[in-house]
């Protein structure tokens, strides 16, 4: 069985968030399970030199882009046992960053021609291309226009990802017959009309053969407008190729036990678990103390995390005896937010405006609380990235935040973290306020923390699910 991951972005080349990890991690395990898996991504000047060196040239060919043709180089890097293929043209892809240009458009109609110009010069045609998210949606499109005639593609499936919906590619009319070469045929309702544009993610959901969203809930919410993006009704049309699949995490990369990142390397030990607390204070310049709560947020910051809520209640929340830590980056609006509490409250909240993995992972070693309180959530990391590190999630119920965090009940005493069902800003300060109550008992907080550890949140079970799909549509002749 061969699929190849087209994708903009992959740990450890270039990140800029969830889906980088799963692209990162997921074929790992797949490989595991006899999938040959191999990865198609842009080449962004972004990636480090070390990387770039170890690259061997393969080959280059011209891709057309309406009535240019465009230079592209194929190179290739195999990277923990995985082959990874880099697309390369220095006009779109020698920049800062990944995405947010304006040519954004341009810069993936080429990158999807390009993978597919790309098979006939590989040592691997594959069964299966798996797409993801908006950047790669048009590819199924061009395999049932311009490529459908072509006997090298005719047996060629393809699965479409959606872990973000939010996130649509929406671009002119025009981009139709200027980049795709495509007739005007396909600027209908049912095909890539979208309010008068072009959407590339509604071309990835028409088009493809299968289409997945990242935890069972998130697949049923997006069939509703208040998830759905305005494409809920195009989902429920299409409900009858759409499927869940619980995200994992890299199990090897993120395990308290050998993280060469961590102060302390602990397996459950709340005690170990502490000194890596107390190492974060001193490093982020917080008062030193085991015993008094640390409650983290490590997140992209932007509206769907939930960050209106944190804001009406920070307040409240850091007059308690507790320490915020937050890192990541995002919104303007929410920075300025976290600068004017984090100048309020110099010894209660750390504010680190940027991400860097190694200290994501201390924040995770080192708090009690982790906080997600997400308006939606296509699956969620954090939380994973949390348990596993034994801190527990504070989580709002929706899409794989509901499907991973079940909330702790002390009758029955069941339960990996403490949630809250509406989006409303007391309901999660009194979530808080409750998780806290529990966390002074000291007996009681480390079964919490014992049993964080314990669930198995690595890929090995999803990614069963993955190949069972990809030999359901091999099967299918
Ligand atoms: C996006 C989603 C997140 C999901 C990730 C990987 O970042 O917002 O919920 O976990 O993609 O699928």
């Amino acid at each position: 069985m061969k699929v190849l991951y087209a994708a903009a972005e992959s740990a450890p080349f270039v990140q800029s968030g969830g889906l980088g990890e799963v692209i990162g991690s997921l074929p790992k395990y797949l490989k595991k399970q006899q999938v040959d898996v191999r990865v198609i991504l842009p080449k962004y000047e972004d990636i480090n030199d070390v990387f770039k060196d170890k690259m061997k040239y393969i080959t280059d060919f011209l891709v057309p882009i309406g009535w240019r043709k465009q230079y592209c180089g194929i190179s290739k890097l195999i990277h923990e046992n995985i082959t990874f293929y880099f697309v390369d043209n220095e006009y779109y892809f020698k920049r800062k960053g990944l995405y947010g240009y304006p040519d954004d458009g341009e810069r993936f109609a080429f990158f999807n021609k390009a993978v597919l110009e790309a098979l006939p010069y590989l040592d691997f045609t594959p069964d299966i291309i798996h797409c993801h998210d908006w950047h790669t949606g048009m590819l199924s499109v061009l395999l049932d226009s311009n490529y459908k005639n072509n006997p090298f593609y005719q047996n060629i499936k393809t699965v479409y990802s959606i872990h973000n919906l939010k996130y649509q590619g929406v671009f002119p009319r025009s981009v139709l017959t200027e980049l795709f070469n495509l007739s005007e045929n396909y600027f209908v309702t049912d095909k890539l009309e979208f309010y008068g544009d072009i959407n590339f993610m509604k071309g990835g959901i028409v088009f493809s053969n299968l289409v997945t969203t990242v935890s069972k809930s998130y697949a049923e919410e997006i069939k509703y407008p208040y998830f759905g993006e305005n494409l809920d009704g195009l989902l429920r049309q299409k409900e009858y190729k759409l499927r869940g699949i619980l995200n994992g995490i890299d199990f090897e990369k993120f395990d308290p036990q050998k993280d060469k990142n961590l102060f302390v390397n602990y397996k459950n030990s709340l005690s170990k678990k502490n000194k890596n607390k107390i190492k974060l204070q001193e490093q982020l310049g917080l008062p030193v103390n085991e015993n008094t709560p640390i409650i983290s947020i490590v997140s992209r910051l932007a509206n769907q995390k939930g960050l209106d809520l944190v804001e009406r209640i920070l307040d409240e929340m850091l007059n308690l005896d507790i320490q915020m830590v937050v890192l990541g980056t995002g919104e303007k609006k929410y920075e300025d937010m976290f600068k004017y509490f984090a100048y309020k409250y110099p010894t209660k909240l750390s504010l680190n405006l940027y991400f860097e993995g190694s200290i994501a992972q201390k924040i995770y070693a080192g708090s009690d609380l982790f906080l997600m309180p997400s308006l939606f959530e296509p699956c969620g990391l954090g939380q994973l990235i949390a348990l596993r590190y034994g801190t527990i999630p504070i989580v709002r119920e929706t899409g794989g935040l509901k499907d991973t965090i079940v909330p702790f009940n002390e009758y029955t005493d069941k339960g990996n973290g403490f949630s809250f069902a509406n989006y409303n800003a007391h309901e999660l300060l009194f979530t808080i306020k409750r998780a806290l109550s529990f966390y002074q008992d000291k007996k009681l907080w480390s079964k919490l923390v014992e049993r964080a550890t314990k669930e198995d949140n690595s890929w090995e079970k999803s990614s069963l699910e993955y190949k069972n799909l990809y030999q359901e549509l091999i099967d299918i002749k």
